[in-house]
């Protein structure tokens, strides 16, 4: 005689417990397979920039022959970024001082206030900013008005008797 049980017709027979677990864990990661596909591109976007490695990017301003004096001289070049996929070209000016042959300082304009343009003035020897009132000595330190921080100083170098600037 055999042990097979027959389920009579009309009677369902009772369900496996190993079979269901293995229905739930296959319906549990098919969903969280889906749930990460959405959100992959909702948080993409929000992670990505602190996941980058910020790259250096280094601008010439020109020969160097165009920097002779000790006076702050304005020079402009162009900043070029990237918005995601768009790439973005930005005006910028920094002042330049000659210290000694192939030794320059490069401030930012940028008011250390609230970020309005500074501009050098040669009768007093001052960098002004026409917002406030700031005022800055030619090493770029505060010595009036609300300015919380010197002008910033950017890194620069000679290379091919050119002056290159680090991105501000
Ligand atoms: Fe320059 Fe306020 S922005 S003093």
């Amino acid at each position: 005689m055999s042990d097979l049980k027959v389920t009579p017709p009309g009677e369902m027979s009772p369900p496996d417990p190993e079979r269901r677990r293995a229905l739930e864990w296959l319906v549990q990661g098919f969903g969280a397979v889906i749930g990460i596909l959405v959100a992959l591109p909702l948080i993409g976007p929000i992670i990505a920039p602190a996941m980058r490695r910020r790259r250096r990017r280094y601008y010439s301003l020109g020969s160097v022959e165009q920097f002779q004096t000790d006076e702050p001289v304005s020079t402009a070049f162009e900043l070029v970024r990237y918005d995601g996929w768009r790439e973005v070209r930005e005006s910028r000016k920094v002042y330049v001082r000659r210290l000694a042959p192939g030794q320059f300082i490069a401030y930012s304009i940028v008011c250390t206030h609230l970020g309005c343009s500074v501009r050098w003035d040669g009768e007093t020897d001052r960098f002004r900013c026409p917002c406030h009132g700031g005022v800055y000595d030619i090493e770029g330190e505060v010595v009036a008005g609300p300015p919380p921080r010197p002008l910033t100083r950017l890194r620069t170098f000679v290379s091919n008797n050119e002056l290159i600037v680090e991105e501000v």
